[in-house]
């Protein structure tokens, strides 16, 4: 008798601490501290915030380091204007025409073709149609016009602009551009000349990034500024003290 007594005592109390359970929160914890944190989460939601959430979006007219805003709009007189206007502001070196076409097999050549003649193997497969081949003399296109075009997309073609960087565009158009003077079996375009001792790829940074130094305030237009680590950009100090 005394030990069904104890049994069901134990079973009751059993009862008790588990009844409380509520499955939508979370179970006992001993030590808090190691669990809740202190300081406010990223992603968590507060009262206190605007809108409840601690992740706020950026200032209005904020600029990511690295990246330069684009000025021409949307439309048909932007994509005019940066077809007159725009030009590609990297050298035109061997080096950076390899990079461009490896960037192109890999974005454009699915449509494009690899000769840029518009028999990509999507259109071989007869998934898309309407690519046209980069020498058509209709669309007459231009390094301006071909950035402008990955940067906005055009019709069936999407945009590039969260898939590839500026100089990554920069790279691709000089290899677009060289295919279409293949296509119209015009003379090779010679190679810039680079001098070797700078770095070419920081180099054509320069002038992709605003320049601003860590503490956000202008940096004086002969102080150039590259993109990458601190470490680079000492380097860059360095070099030019010793000039
Ligand atoms: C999904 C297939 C597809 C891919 C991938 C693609 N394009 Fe296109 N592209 C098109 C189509 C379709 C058009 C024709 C758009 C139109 O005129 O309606 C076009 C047109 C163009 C034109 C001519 C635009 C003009 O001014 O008339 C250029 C230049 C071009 N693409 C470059 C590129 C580059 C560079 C890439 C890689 C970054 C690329 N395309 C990737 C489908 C594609």
């Amino acid at each position: 008798m005394k030990s069904l007594f104890t049994k069901s005592l134990l079973f009751l109390l059993a009862l008790t601490a588990v009844s409380c359970f509520d499955d939508s929160r979370p179970n006992y914890q001993y030590m808090p501290d190691m669990y809740e944190p202190i300081p406010y989460e990223a992603y968590g939601e507060y009262d206190v915030f605007v809108n409840g959430q601690e992740a706020k979006l950026p200032a209005e007219g904020s600029v990511p380091r690295g990246w330069k805003p684009y000025e021409y709009e949307n439309t048909q007189e932007g994509y005019q204007a940066a077809k007159e206007e725009l030009t590609n502001p990297l050298p035109y070196t061997e080096e950076n025409l390899a990079t461009g076409r490896q960037l192109y097999t890999i974005y454009c050549a699915v449509c494009h073709g690899d000769e840029g003649d518009g028999q990509g193997i999507l259109v071989q497969r007869e998934k898309i149609l309407g690519i046209p081949s980069y020498d058509d003399a209709g669309r007459d296109i231009t390094e301006g016009s071909v950035y402008h075009v990955m940067y906005y997309g055009l019709n069936a073609m999407g945009s590039y602009a969260s898939q590839t960087s500026i100089n990554d565009r920069w790279l691709i158009d000089h290899y677009v551009m060289k295919l279409k003077n293949d296509l119209q079996e015009g003379e090779e375009r010679a190679f810039d000349e680079v001098d070797p001792s700078e770095d070419a790829g920081n180099q054509t940074m320069e002038n992709l990034v605003p320049a601003v130094n860590a503490e956000g305030d202008q940096v004086p237009e002969d102080q150039p500024v590259t993109r990458g680590s601190q470490e680079n950009q000492n380097q860059g100090q360095q070099d030019q003290n010793e000039n």
